[in-house]
């Protein structure tokens, strides 16, 4: 059986010898025209006037486009019909294209779009939350609230209360291969767009939209890209887009692909937080009521940040039994580019801001910080019966939880990781060095899965058998590095019970299986995993039906490649033979949609998710108290996948989420001037963390035990979840932080090197 074997990524050998393709490495003819676009220098302003004769003439140069040369829509919005491809009259952001160049190459592109002449009338920018809050601009006409019982009555009745406040940044997605579109036009009108997207639908739309065709008159395939990270759900629209525009214009092949300092200067990245919070407790640190207010920057157009700041929500209890609670979350819009998806889509904010909270409570208890998070977790699905435990227990947006294993897993943790051996180690190593102090912190992530927009919980999937046994596979998720088409591939070698090798895995193409969600909200596999399954049971249903009345037996299963048909056996490739020859069709499509699920965000009540993913982690971390520079020392993670569907690929998503959720609270930190620019826009500024920044140790291992719900193979969505195991090491930054002085280090993110200095001088004095 394929399903669960830790297999290696399928294109692993092509990644490593560079033959994987990727849209820049796709052939073109001679004739393919390069785009670039012109930006905006300024953050807010109208638009006087756009001298582009320079441009023009510019060597290389075959067409300059603005926004009144796009004869069709001019939008690349996912959501609003708020961002125009090309600037109309006022830019909104330092980034935001204005013109779009065509030319022979790449570089006589990029040189040509840095000619324009453009006499800005500027405007007052609103950059940052203050600047939002005082102009009141923002999103939706006032602050979302969501609350569970009577929070600032039970806070006035608290034994214990306390307040703070906790800003986070935000973090570019760094995928290596940059956003990417390649178009060529096809007869009669159509067009056919490779794109490196995690939306190939989404692409289709919008360039059906801006070229003026139905949506069957587009074809958009996507084999693999080189990261997305939610990077890839929006923002590769405008590409694809300005690459049809262009390639209908011209009749040629249109490519364009950003610089890395384009990439990071046009596009949106992970919405950075302000969060306030008043809390209410007992000596233990019990929680009793608590009240949040969130506020995020969401750039100059709306693209992704209601869902975001719904899911910062939505995770703001994390793994806590918050008797009553208030969440007010303000989605202020600012002159930024604008904020978008990013691994755990606002989870990862309103996440931190209760472990936060627990950390802040732990220290004004003086208790460790696991035992005062142990007080107040969810019950364990498994001791729900007992006495000990109440019988129902609900999120702030009334959804039971009844599949939390966080009371086991984070002692089966403690103990594999010694924690309390090692927290009095690190205490004893504090008391005897002076420089160098040490931090450790263990924080628990449950993480909600399912699309809050429950419409898009829908998968397709299309399945050939060949007259030869081998099988085609396709289906609407696409590739990125999460090895999703190898998971996908092995459900389909096990209901088929083949080898994996029988299963050619293709390009997601919207021509073969339409109307697909985003990959995204970790449920590529859940979602077409199951798609594929029943693509594959309807073929084979079809098969045991022939084979059944010819045989005079229902007794037929599939495994070894063979077909055991009551005593007798054929091979799966002489069955698809037998089967071809009298006439048994052998191509199917599959759907699925995720069952139980309902939501009401106006009210924010319902059940938005399918089930939750739980781990956790332990992170031991030094920091020098002279330089504020820090190491993470030793992780140990202990990771719910439920059964697993490759145990390889599961650990590989695990390390890799941890290093980027702690990239995200360290070292990575966007600077804007007060003009609005992007300093940080580039690896010499930006900081991702290197193969060096990994722990020493880093011990990661799986939670036995599979999805109490039925999903594929009972597995568990793995993608987004472990990103929040990266909190853990903030915490523990800051742990290293308190044991300098007496007060509370509330210590913000990122903990650059920087930060730590700053936040330790202010507890010591
Ligand atoms: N892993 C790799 N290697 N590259 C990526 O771009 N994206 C993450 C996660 N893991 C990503 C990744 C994000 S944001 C999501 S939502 C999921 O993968 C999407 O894929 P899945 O639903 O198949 O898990
Ligand atoms: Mo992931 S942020 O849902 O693409």
């Amino acid at each position: 059986m394929s399903v669960s074997k830790p297999l290696p990524h399928d294109a692993a050998p092509l990644h490593v010898t560079g033959q994987a393709r990727y849209i820049d490495d796709i052939p073109v003819p001679a004739n393919c025209l390069h785009l670039a676009f012109g930006l905006s220098t300024v953050a807010h302003a109208d638009l006087r006037k756009v001298e582009l004769s320079a441009v023009r003439s510019a060597p290389g140069v075959l067409a300059v486009m603005e926004a009144g040369d796009l004869p069709f829509a001019n939008d690349v919005s996912p959501s609003a019909h708020d961002e125009p491809l090309l600037a109309t009259g006022t830019v909104h952001y330092v980034g935001q294209p204005i013109f779009l160049v065509v030319a022979d190459s790449h570089l006589s592109a990029r040189k040509a779009a840095r000619l324009g002449k453009i006499d800005y009338v500027e405007k007052p920018a609103i950059l940052t939350v203050d600047d939002a809050l005082a102009a009141n601009s923002r999103f939706e006409s006032g602050p979302i609230v969501w609350s569970k019982g009577d929070a600032s009555g039970e806070l006035k009745s608290a034994k214990n209360r306390l307040q703070g406040r906790i800003e986070m940044g935000g973090q570019e997605h760094f995928y290596l291969e940059g956003q990417a579109a390649l178009a060529f036009p096809q007869e009669g009108g159509d067009m056919l767009v490779h794109s490196s997207t995690q939306h190939p639908t989404e692409i289709q739309h919008k360039v059906a939209e801006a070229i003026g065709v139905p949506m069957n008159a587009v074809r958009v395939e996507t084999r693999r890209m080189g990261g997305g990270f939610g990077g890839k759900e929006s923002q590769g629209n405008a590409l694809a887009v300005a690459c049809a525009v262009a390639s209908r214009a011209t009749g040629r092949p249109c490519k364009m692909r950003y610089d890395r300092d384009d990439d990071m200067v046009i596009t949106g990245k992970r919405h950075d937080f302000r969060i306030d919070y008043d809390v209410g407790f007992d000596d233990e640190g019990r929680i009793s009521a608590i009240e949040f207010l969130q506020y995020t920057r969401c750039g100059w157009a709306l693209d992704l940040s209601i869902p975001v700041a719904d899911r910062a929500m939505l995770h703001a209890d994390n793994a806590y039994n918050l008797p009553a609670a208030r969440i007010e979350s303000h989605r202020l819009r600012t002159n930024t580019q604008s904020a978008t998806a990013y691994r755990g889509f606002g989870g990862p904010q309103g996440m931190l801001g209760i472990e936060r909270v627990l950390d802040h409570v732990a220290h004004a208890v003086s208790r460790d910080p696991y035992e005062v998070r142990k007080v107040n977790f969810y019950a364990d699905a498994a001791d729900r019966n007992s006495a000990r435990r109440t019988p129902t227990q609900t999120t702030p947006y009334d959804m039971q939880v009844e599949d939390f294993v966080l009371n086991d897993l984070c002692e089966k943790l403690a103990k594999s990781a010694d924690y309390q051996t090692r927290r009095q180690a690190v205490a004893d190593w504090n008391a005897k060095n002076d420089i160098l102090k040490k931090g450790i912190a263990l924080t628990p992530v449950k993480f909600g899965i399912s699309f809050t927009l429950t419409h898009l919980n829908q998968a397709g999937a299309l399945v050939h058998v060949y007259q030869d046994g081998s099988i085609h596979l396709n289906h609407g998720g696409t590739e990125m590095g999460q090895g999703l088409f190898l998971k996908v591939a092995q459900v389909a070698a096990t209901s088929f019970g083949v080898d994996l090798a029988s299963v050619k895995i293709t390009a997601t193409d919207t021509a073969k299986v339409p109307n697909t969600s985003a990959t995204a909200a970790s449920s590529g596999s859940d979602l077409n995993g199951m798609a594929v399954k029943a693509a594959c049971d309807t073929i084979k249903d079809r098969i045991v039906d022939f084979l059944g009345e010819r045989y005079q037996t229902r007794d037929i299963r599939f495994a070894d490649g063979l077909l055991y048909i009551g005593k007798e056996s054929l091979t799966f490739a002489e069955a698809a033979k037998l089967a071809y020859e009298n006439r048994v069709s052998l191509s199917a499509t599959g759907f699925y949609k995720t069952p139980k699920i309902e939501w009401n965000r106006v009210k924010g009540k319902g059940r938005p998710f399918y089930y939750f993913a739980y781990g956790a982690a332990i992170t031991e971390c030094v920091i020098d108290t002279l330089t504020g520079e820090n190491r993470i020392l030793r992780v140990d993670i202990l990771h719910d996948c439920g059964a697993s569907l490759n145990p390889a690929i599961d650990i590989g998503q695990i390390e890799g989420a941890f290093v980027q959720g702690a990239g995200w609270l360290t070292t990575e930190e966007l600077v804007w001037d007060n003009k609005g620019r992007l300093r940080t826009h580039a690896p010499s500024t930006y900081k991702i963390p290197a193969c060096s920044d990994r722990p020493d140790i880093f011990n990661v291992a799986l939670y036995e035990g599979q999805n109490r719900e039925d999903t594929i193979y009972r597995s568990k969505a793995v993608g987004e979840p472990p990103f929040m195991l990266g909190i853990s090491a903030l915490m523990a930054l800051s742990d290293a932080i308190a044991s300098c002085g007496d007060g509370y280090p509330s210590l913000d993110a990122p903990a650059t090197a920087e930060r730590v200095l700053t936040t330790l001088n202010r507890i010591r004095s």
